[in-house]
């Protein structure tokens, strides 16, 4: 009998279990689907938080242009799917990545990121050989300082190297402003935002004064999206994440408008004291590397910390008739380092299981 067919409804679940809220989820990329509108900006969603080739083509139905990885494996697991449109949002290095970037190519268009000449003469040396080019964004480092050429003159310079190369085609640039997200104060986000999206949109205009073509300005996670959708010269946004969102957009980077999507269900198995409470969900079932997952729809309860597979919680005197057997729903604190421990979501609809979707590319880290 298959998973699906075992369990039809939330108390048919052994926990701990990964759920989806459909409803939520749905509203939620709604939501962005909608803000993507309003600007007339694409979005291309991060596929690395939930790895499903199911939601992948539930994202495809409601608008997105394709999907954004972050491996080649993922993307070979998406295109398999018969997801093509993908930007490998990485630098792809080795011939033995190379030869299967070829192969991924006969099946899908995949575009994948460049910021230094060695990575523009493996690729162009790999794909001259193949009968079709391959799209090639050029990563520029917007103040991130993880990968990623320079702003400007450095970029150009890249970008026109990659125009030169046989079985390359540029299609334009990309940067990620992730050191940006946790910014507390309103105005200061903004403003640092749009000053990092500069230096990326100031950049595809010198491309474009350069002759060189640059049809992508890809840029914007979930922790930043409101501001990058509506940043002019912006053509593609990533964020993925906010189909699910969790504690770390809604403390840290005070994303205020998008719903709980993800849980993460578990039974009490013990009550050593009157103010604690011990679940079956661990680290190796939840993490707490940005911040602490917390229990949904219940007062009193806070879970103080994480071992391997204990997950130890705090009652407040008013939560103290927490029973051994009781189940919680649990809001994880970063769900893409929480998705990734688990081999499916169940997908709710109500009470209802409406689907099981496992996460294909899970392990997929080549
Ligand atoms: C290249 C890139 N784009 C976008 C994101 C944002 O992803 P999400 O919207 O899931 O937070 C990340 C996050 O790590 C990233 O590395």
């Amino acid at each position: 009998m298959s998973i699906a067919q075992e369990v039809r409804c939330r108390a048919d679940l052994d926990t701990p279990a990964l759920c989806v809220d459909l409803e939520a989820m749905e509203a939620n990329i709604a939501a962005v689907v909608r803000a993507c509108a309003a600007h007339g900006v694409a979005w291309r969603p991060h596929a690395k938080c939930h790895k499903s080739v199911a939601i992948a083509h539930k994202l495809l139905a409601a608008g997105a242009i394709g999907m954004t990885c972050a491996k080649l494996g993922e993307a070979e697991v998406m295109a398999a799917g018969g997801v093509t449109d993908l930007l490998i949002a990485n630098l792809v290095v080795g011939p033995r990545k190379l030869r299967r970037l070829a192969q991924l190519r006969r099946v899908a268009d995949p575009i994948v990121c460049v910021d230094h000449p060695r990575q523009v003469e493996a690729l162009s040396g790999t794909m001259c050989q193949q009968p079709e080019p391959l799209r090639v964004l050029v990563e520029v480092d917007i103040g991130l300082q993880r990968v990623g050429v320079l702003p400007g003159a450095p970029a150009v310079e890249l970008a026109r190297r990659v125009h030169g190369s046989p079985g390359l085609q540029l299609a334009g640039i990309m940067g990620y402003e992730g050191h940006l997200l946790q910014i507390q104060d309103p105005d200061e986000k903004q403003s640092r935002v749009a000053a990092a999206l500069d230096l990326l949109v100031t950049t595809a205009e010198q491309l474009r004064a350069e002759h060189l073509p640059c049809p992508i300005v890809s840029c914007g996670g979930t922790g930043s999206f409101r501001y990058a959708v509506a940043h002019p010269g912006i053509t593609e946004v990533q964020a993925g994440g906010a189909i699910f969102m969790d504690e770390f957009y809604r403390t840290r980077c005070q994303v205020t408008d998008l719903q709980y999507a993800l849980t993460v269900l578990t039974t009490v198995v013990s009550r050593p004291a009157a103010d604690r409470a011990i679940i079956d969900a661990g680290r190796k079932t939840l993490n707490m590397e940005l911040v602490m997952p917390r229990v949904r729809d219940r007062q009193g309860i806070e879970i103080v910390s994480l071992s391997a597979e204990h997950g130890t919680l705090r009652l407040a005197p008013e939560a103290q008739d927490l029973q051994i057997g009781d189940r919680l729903e649990l809001i994880p604190g970063y769900g893409d380092l929480t998705t990734v421990l688990h081999d499916r979501f169940y997908a709710l609809r109500g009470d209802t299981i409406e689907a099981v979707w496992p996460l294909d590319a899970r392990g997929r880290l080549q």
